[in-house]
């Protein structure tokens, strides 16, 4: 408790930089949360592609992205997830709060940042006392065109419209936003 509070202080009176300082270690842990999903994930998705074609990698990612991210989550103790603004999966959806940095990002991509360096932390206060937060976006590459993008084979487009009804995640050009990995965990 006597960290937390002194924590708050400094939010308030020391500049950015150092109260980065302060979370510091949270944004190191989540960065390798990321790092490890996006990798695990990927892997498995190439070489799936690779093997069977996109219409089985659909597969990959519809089972499969879940599992690796609760694991990951239970192993690092923090909340792992990925989010769009145009989901794909219900359960994707970016919730308010991700989707005011989701238009940041865009913001700032506008502004010249490339896609694969936009990242994002705060601490809120919720309900449950200080969370830590943390998003970092992901690009689309031309691999992503295949399930997410304008011109989608038609064997995968009628698996995914069968999957995901309400699929919302297609239309995306190389180097677009995806979506973000969020990461959260409460401090105490
Ligand atoms: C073989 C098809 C396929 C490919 C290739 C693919 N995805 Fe997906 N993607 C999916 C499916 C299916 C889902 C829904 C997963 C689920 O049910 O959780 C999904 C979901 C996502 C999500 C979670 C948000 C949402 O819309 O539900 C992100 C982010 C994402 N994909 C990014 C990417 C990126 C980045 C690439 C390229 C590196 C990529 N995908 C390549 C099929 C694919």
């Amino acid at each position: 408790m006597k960290k937390l509070i002194c924590v708050l202080i400094l939010s308030t009176t020391l500049p950015a930089a150092l109260w980065a300082g302060e979370t510091g270690q949270e944004v190191t842990r989540a960065k390798q949360a990321i790092a490890l999903f996006a990798q695990s994930l990927k892997s498995e998705l190439v070489s799936t592609m690779q093997a069977g074609g996109p219409v089985n990698a659909i597969e990959v990612c519809h089972s499969r992205a879940e599992v690796i991210a609760r694991q990951i989550s239970q192993q690092s103790g923090m909340q792992l997830s990925r989010v769009s603004t145009f989901n794909r999966n219900p359960d994707n959806a970016a919730r308010d709060w991700q989707i005011a940095v989701l238009e940041t990002f865009e913001e700032r991509r506008s502004a010249g940042e490339k896609a694969n360096t936009l990242s994002w932390t705060e601490t809120a206060e919720t309900s449950g006392g200080p969370e830590f937060r943390f998003m970092k976006a992901i690009p689309t590459d031309g691999l992503c065109l295949q399930c997410h993008g304008t011109a989608i084979p038609a064997e995968v487009a009628d698996k995914l419209a069968e999957l995901y009804p309400h699929d919302k995640a297609v239309g995306y050009r190389e180097g677009d936003i995806r979506g973000a990995f969020v990461v959260t965990s409460l401090l105490d």
